[in-house]
């Protein structure tokens, strides 16, 4: 890009369209939106009708529009217009998660072959400049891993349910209202959002391009009544969390899944629309970030930064995704956790435990806690839709060699 004005095309004018607009109403010293393109013509909008247009083209088409932003829901339609941009040299910024994650690989080539640039900070945990800080500032330190709360929907619905005993179905109502929630709610509440999050996260952190499909994931559905009275007794919270882990080994593992936090865990004070990611390198230690994940102000800034990016020349590297040292995914994990199961399932379950510490029933429910294999609740998870699965932690401890060889398998052979 030159130092030229950026002019601007954009694409979708809901929360965060509308956002954007008006931070360059205030500040359009180094860019300014030429065309707007909606699908809809039949909503109000308050803009002039000259901007306005329901015909891709008119961006496309424009030779003056040297920046496409993409801001629309539809994952589908947001990849023809990304890909059809980036073919004509516009440079493009996207937020949108899902289709950046399930087509990492071609943006990636697609950018390299036609030389134009795509930034998409936006997309994982909104206003925390994450991403460009992967890439850039861990090149010469390795990530030993990430974790962060990157759904901000999950985290007000847990945040309500624990702090207020607020319902699950009132809490995603207001999240929806605040415009957090996807317009297909289960993204979020099954933990596919924060997957698609994570697989970006960790193509930037590790240079890992993970098919959302094959990280672990459980969502916040199925949590029950026992498992809040058990982090309140305990003073945990429960958020969802996603993460990777490097092993010594060069391996990793890629998981979703709720998880008790402690009053001492940074994440604590992460609530409502917070979001929140911890990383911990080789050199650095442990380095934590925080701010809104979602909204239309908060995604808003992450999308005039990358604007700020671009006119300053600005692209991803992908050096770690080019490196002849990218990890490989193996689940060979254990975690400790907690499961919560209805009383008839306890026989079933206690048994694929490495370990137990603690295990209570009443005549409904029940709850164990104990030491248990990616691999293992992989297994479960598919086989019973009503046991609730909480995370400790990563199992620290080193598990006899056949042992874990025995657990060893690929995830993405699942
Ligand atoms: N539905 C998403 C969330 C929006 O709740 O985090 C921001 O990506």
């Amino acid at each position: 890009m030159s130092q030229n004005k950026l002019s601007i095309g954009l694409f979708g004018f809901g929360c965060v369209g509308k956002g954007i607009y008006d931070l360059l109403q205030t500040d359009h010293t180094i860019a300014s939106i030429k065309k707007i393109v909606v699908k809809s013509s039949d909503k109000k909008r308050p803009l002039n009708t000259p901007i306005l247009s329901f015909d891709p083209n008119d961006i496309l088409n424009d030779p003056e529009i040297n920046l496409v932003i993409e801001l629309i829901d539809d994952a589908k339609a947001a990849f023809t217009i990304v890909t059809s941009a980036l073919k004509k040299g516009k440079a493009v910024i996207s937020a949108n998660k899902k289709m950046i994650a399930e087509n990492f690989r071609e943006l990636v080539h697609l950018q390299k072959k036609f030389k134009t640039p795509f930034l998409y900070e936006a997309s994982c945990g909104a206003s925390i400049p994450v991403i460009r800080n992967l890439e850039e500032y861990y090149k010469c330190c390795t990530l030993q891993s990430i974790e962060g709360i990157v759904n901000s929907s999950t985290n007000f619905i847990l945040s309500r349910a624990l702090e207020q005993n607020s319902s699950f179905q009132i809490a995603l109502k207001e999240a929806q209202e605040l415009g957090y929630a996807e317009s297909d709610p289960s993204l979020d509440t099954e933990g596919l959002d924060a997957a698609y999050k994570l697989s970006i996260l960790t193509s930037h952190a590790f240079g890992k391009c993970l098919d959302a499909t094959a990280i672990f994931r459980v969502g916040i559905n199925q949590l029950r009544d026992i498992d809040f009275e058990y982090a309140r007794r305990e003073k945990y919270k429960i958020k969802l969390v996603a993460f990777n882990v490097l092993s010594k080994e060069g391996k990793l593992c890629g998981v979703v899944a709720p998880k008790f936090i402690p009053p001492h865990h940074p994440f604590y004070q992460v609530d409502d629309v917070l979001n929140g990611v911890l990383t911990k390198a080789a050199h650095g230690d442990v380095q934590f970030f925080s701010g809104k994940g979602a909204g239309a102000l908060p995604t808003a800034s992450a999308v005039l930064s990358d604007i700020a990016a671009l006119y300053h020349n600005y692209t991803y590297s992908y050096i770690k995704f080019f490196s002849d040292h990218i990890p490989l995914l193996e689940n060979s994990f254990y975690l400790n956790i907690f499961i919560s199961f209805p009383i008839e399932k306890r026989e079933i379950l206690q048994y694929r435990f490495l370990s137990i510490d603690e295990s209570f029933s009443n005549q409904q429910v029940g709850y164990i806690t104990g030491v248990i294999s990616i691999k293992e609740l992989w297994k479960l998870k598919c086989t019973y839709d009503d046991i609730s699965i909480i995370i400790f932690d990563l199992h620290h401890e080193d598990i006899e060699e056949n042992e874990s060889r025995e657990w060893a398998f690929e995830l993405q052979n699942v």
